[in-house]
């Protein structure tokens, strides 16, 4: 059976989504009462970080290890992916040795092109286009605070990037609506719109996005990569702040979500982000670890 890869949300049905956050919410309660879910036993994860990360490789190596297994951390400084020896023949090799491979890295070509290579399971964890983990781990800490998004509206107020691109997947796969709020010249990709505007509005301001909002989520205004634009990015970004005075558009139990790194003072206010009513960062966070384990579980089911 050929592998399951999971490179955008639309790689699983909305169903298979929805059970693998239900299984995170179960596997979170499960660690917090000590009970241990080894299935990963002798299982390894490969992780290939062209791109720098906190969340995420930590998130993964602790998933592998309290799953039973192991994760081996590779760097384009120490390979030979690093040195231009093809994605193609890196798939094949590493596929061969390891049962999952987690790949960051720029081109989201790249990552289809190891993926159609790979024996085994390839999990997209950030290219320049998506961030689907991301997502996995804002629904399920949305599910926790509030529900089911169904129905909802959620604001995304700042640059049209990785993350932007993969909430439209997740308004499309969660049936929600989503606003967004981009400064002009750097909207999301206009395939993505066109392809989900039954679900998508794109919105003349910040607050015409957050009106009504049950959940506003932001994002840095230059990802990895854009270093040198950052200067230039913050004049074009100054009114696309969230802070109170824009969340008050919102639903009164609107909460606000952001994949961090943050830049307090830029795309969010210390007072939002350090807000425990409204800001449930922490929790988004802590949820990368269960919302992978969940997801990496579900993978290696699904190519069994
Ligand atoms: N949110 C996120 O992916 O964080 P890292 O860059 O630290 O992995
Ligand atoms: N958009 C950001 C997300 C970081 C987790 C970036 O790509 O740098």
């Amino acid at each position: 059976m050929a592998a399951k890869h999971f490179l955008t949300l639309c790689d699983l049905s909305s169903a298979e989504l929805k059970g693998v956050i239900d299984h995170a919410i179960t596997l979170k309660a499960e660690l917090r009462e000590g009970q241990m879910n080894t299935q990963f036993k002798n299982k390894v994860l490969g992780m290939i970080f062209e791109k720098s990360s906190t969340r995420t490789r930590v998130s993964f190596e602790a998933g592998m290890t309290q799953l039973g297994g192991s994760a081996i951390f590779l760097s384009p400084r120490d390979t030979q992916l690093g040195r231009g020896e093809p994605v193609e023949d890196s798939a094949r090799v590493l596929s061969r040795m390891v049962d999952m491979i987690m790949i960051r890295t720029f081109d989201h070509s790249t990552i289809e092109r190891f993926a159609e290579y790979s024996q085994v399971p390839v999990i997209n964890a950030l290219t320049d286009s998506f961030h689907p983990c991301q997502l996995l781990a804002d629904v399920q800490t949305y599910v926790e605070h509030r529900g089911q998004p169904q129905g909802k509206t959620v604001a995304w107020i700042g640059d049209g990037n990785n993350m932007c691109h993969s909430y439209i997947n997740a308004a499309k796969q969660w049936d929600f609506q989503l606003n967004i709020s981009c400064p002009q010249g750097f909207e999301p990709d206009e395939g993505l719109i066109k392809a989900n505007k039954d679900r998508v509005n794109l919105c003349a301001s910040p607050v015409d996005a957050a009106r009504d909002a049950d959940w506003i989520a932001t994002d840095v205004w230059a990802s990895m990569g854009q270093e040198e634009e950052q200067a230039e990015r913050i004049r074009h970004f100054a009114n696309y702040q969230v802070d109170h005075e824009l969340m008050s558009h919102a639903h009164s139990d609107a909460i606000f979500m952001h994949c961090l790194p943050a830049h307090r003072g830029e795309e969010v206010s210390t007072a939002l982000i350090e807000d425990a009513e409204k800001s449930v960062v922490w929790d988004e966070a802590e949820n990368r670890l269960h919302a992978q384990k969940a997801l990496m579980l579900f993978l290696a089911e699904a190519g069994e």
